[in-house]
């Protein structure tokens, strides 16, 4: 039997070059080795309150992007975490398995205490809920299909260490239970993150990390000629075009060969160090190579947005494949804490 991966994604803002390389690819190249689920986490997207019709074109934007970069949503399962009203349930469950110092040690909330006792404010001010049992309802996320691996960023990992500590000590409390509909087998497996290493950081436009909070993304899905008024934008040192530049001190170098083979990469390196190449014809270079790239997702992802029956149809499918297995593992988990 292969192993099972899921990954959520959050639907905030636009998708961007660094989303592509860092998250999205990487996720999608498990659907070679592994039975894959890939949803949309829409409830999760919630905690930091957005507007309703934010939130719809966002989560419509992330469908499109993941089918327009190869999702096979016949191969993988793709669903709205919203569809799948077994996922709260379970996490309601879980979070009686869950305690509170653990939420009280999570880093995305104690990082939220820590900007507010700087800002002289009360610890808790503008944490909601939400954001305090965020780690509860991803784990019930990745339990509720006993994920075996979950692929995420380095920012995640604690969260699926969570999701694993609870697993057992759910396991660890029902194991010994004659009531237990599994007879005594450990009903949830224990997931594993899998942090991609393969990407380094992808740094954005002035050089920083690239990210939406700096405000310094590639956006994905811009047409050709704002993408290549961004690329323009790339932060360079004012060495005249003769001069011999340094790739390894090159924002344009840095983002280009990450779009390269080691053969290419050899020969834009050579190009850099023997001068006679201005920032502009690097960066039309850069351009060239990465319009070229996503020329053919920019053109899935807009035909898909426009498509809005095809894309209902899409998630309807998945909804129904993630419910069917979802609902009878909800039953044997009811029966197995006595509730029915
Ligand atoms: N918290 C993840 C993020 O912000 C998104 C997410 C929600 C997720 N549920 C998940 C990721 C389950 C992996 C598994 O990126």
């Amino acid at each position: 039997m292969l192993q099972r991966a899921l990954t959520g994604v959050k639907p905030t803002g636009d998708p961007h070059l660094g989303n592509w390389l860092g998250a999205i690819a990487p996720a999608l190249e498990l659907a070679r080795d592994y039975d894959t689920f890939y949803f949309i986490a829409d409830y999760h997207a919630l905690t930091s309150t957005p507007a309703g019709e934010e939130l719809r074109r966002h989560v419509r934007s992330i469908a499109a992007t993941y089918l327009a970069f190869g999702l096979d949503p016949k191969k993988s399962v793709f669903y709205r975490q919203s569809d799948v009203p077994e996922i709260f349930e379970l996490s309601w469950i879980l979070s009686c398995f869950t305690p509170k110092g653990f939420m009280n040690r999570a880093h995305a909330y104690k990082d939220a205490v820590a900007r507010n006792l700087d800002a002289g404010k009360d610890p808790d001010d503008g944490v909601n809920m939400g954001v305090f049992g965020y780690p509860v309802l991803m784990a019930a996320d990745i339990l509720m299909f006993n994920a075996d691996v979950v692929p995420v960023g380095a920012d995640q990992k604690q969260h699926v260490e969570f999701a694993r500590d609870i697993a057992e000590r759910f396991n660890l409390h029902y194991g010994a239970s004659k009531a237990s509909a599994t007879e005594n087998a450990p009903l949830f497996h224990l997931p594993e993150a899998r942090i991609s290493s393969a990407v380094k950081t992808v740094v954005g436009l002035d050089g920083r990390k690239m990210s939406k909070s700096y405000d310094n993304t590639l956006p994905l899905f811009l047409d050709e000629k704002p993408l290549l008024k961004r690329v323009n934008q790339i932060v360079t040192n004012s060495q005249s075009p003769e001069e011999p530049k340094d790739p390894n001190q090159s924002h344009v170098f840095q983002l280009h060969q990450l779009l390269l083979n080691p053969g290419e990469e050899g020969e834009l390196r050579k190009r850099y160090l023997a001068g006679g190449m201005g920032w502009g014809a690097a960066k039309k270079l850069f351009f060239e190579t990465l319009n070229e790239r996503l020329r053919g997702p920019r053109g899935e992802y807009n035909r898909l947005l426009a498509d809005s029956a095809y894309l209902d149809s899409v998630l309807h499918e998945g909804k129904l494949r993630a419910r069917s297995l979802a609902a009878p593992f909800l039953e044997t988990i009811r029966k197995t804490i006595g509730i029915q």
